[in-house]
């Protein structure tokens, strides 16, 4: 807790947020856990960051506002296990409802569908909550669609999604997304993601990770996507990626899906640039023009890595875990996810790839 605590509360300055709320926020998330050693090995395997870490942060700029932070979890239960930290996560979730007035109507109507006897995969729920200056938090989760088994997923979730009344460009979307027969194999559904508020913008996201793709094929999945520029995507990939093929970790993007429409209303990528650089400079040193392209603050940036880390950037990979571009409503923007490394630093390395 010392070490992600003073992290949460020098990121909160440098985005101007109370670090209160957050800091309290991420002792819950933590719970009993947060009091462990970091020479101890990681209470549970937690797929949230590379060095199971249960704690993920990001710096979330959009056109609009100043940047906002979020921290991306896995909530812990005493004795973790996937069904125990989903138990512990919606026990957290109940905990802090009145306070920032959580609304859980549309997790209730689906929440069922993923809590098996056998969980399967690494986890069942994470939650993210999102900080802005002068509001109050908000809160997201991501349920697990393989929780049920790989090949459950699609059904999975159009069940979910008829529930939410949000079903008519599900499948004729998926299969115009997915590569042909990849379902389920290259192209994973990986989260089922609910906003816990009400209103006009509450939205569903579905994510979809497509390993070893190209931006060619990520072009192609956003296309389905109206108002959004397959070239943007495929371009963001090909800047932050340099590379024509993604076999490291998979391109992941994301369909946000709002009621009152049978289309999606936005797309965003994600590119794991961790696993496509030599080291934290060289993922700094792509992210640095391409925020400069879409016009954010470089200089945020640089403070949000110092916040988290003193090491020296050519020293690790995977501070800079993510980033990724958002494009639609309700706030198109650019983020970058930022690693704890709690428990250890990745060794940098020399890959066969331009720098
Ligand atoms: N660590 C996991 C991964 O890299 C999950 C994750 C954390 C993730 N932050 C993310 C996935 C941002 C996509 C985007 O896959």
């Amino acid at each position: 807790m010392d070490r992600l605590g003073g992290q949460l509360g020098r990121l909160c300055d440098v985005v101007g947020v109370d670090p209160a709320a957050p800091v309290e926020l991420l002792s819950g998330i933590l719970g009993e856990h947060g009091s462990r050693p970091l020479s101890a090995p990681p209470a549970w395997p937690s797929g949230v960051a590379d060095d199971h870490t249960p704690v993920e942060f990001s710096l979330a700029y959009n056109e609009t506002e100043p940047p906002a932070l979020r921290i991306l979890a896995e909530v812990l239960a005493p004795v973790p296990g996937v069904a125990e930290n989903m138990a512990a996560t919606y026990e957290f979730l109940h905990r802090h409802a009145r306070r920032y007035g959580l609304s859980t109507t549309r997790l209730d109507k689906v929440r069922d569908l993923f809590t098996v006897d056998r969980p399967q995969g690494g986890f069942g729920i994470w939650i993210s909550l999102v900080f802005r200056a002068g509001r109050r938090p908000e809160f997201k989760v991501y349920l697990n669609p393989e929780v049920a088994g790989v090949e459950n997923a699609p059904e999975l979730v159009e069940t979910a999604l008829l529930r939410l009344g949000l079903d008519s460009a599900y499948g004729s979307m998926l299969s115009r997304t997915i590569r042909p027969g990849e379902l389920g194999r290259l192209d994973r559904l990986t989260f089922f993601a609910l906003d816990l508020h009400e209103g006009p913008q509450a939205r569903v996201k579905l994510y979809l990770s497509h390993h070893d793709a190209g931006p060619d094929d990520v072009a192609r999945a956003a296309a389905v996507v109206d108002g959004v520029d397959p070239a943007e995507v495929a371009d963001f990939c090909s800047r932050s990626g340099r590379t024509a093929r993604f076999d490291g970790r998979p391109l992941v993007g994301s369909y946000t899906i709002v009621e009152g429409s049978d289309h999606p209303a936005g797309y965003s990528i994600y590119v794991p640039i961790r696993d496509y650089v030599d080291d934290d400079q060289g993922a700094r040193g792509r992210v640095l023009p391409l925020l400069g392209r879409y016009r954010f603050d470089p200089a945020v940036l640089d403070r949000a890595i110092a916040a988290v880390s003193d090491r020296r950037l050519t020293g690790g990979v995977g501070l800079l875990a993510h980033v990724s571009l958002r494009l639609g409503p309700p706030r198109p923007g650019m983020t970058v996810y930022l690693s704890s490394e709690a428990y250890r630093v990745t060794p940098p390395r020399t890959l066969s790839v331009p720098a």
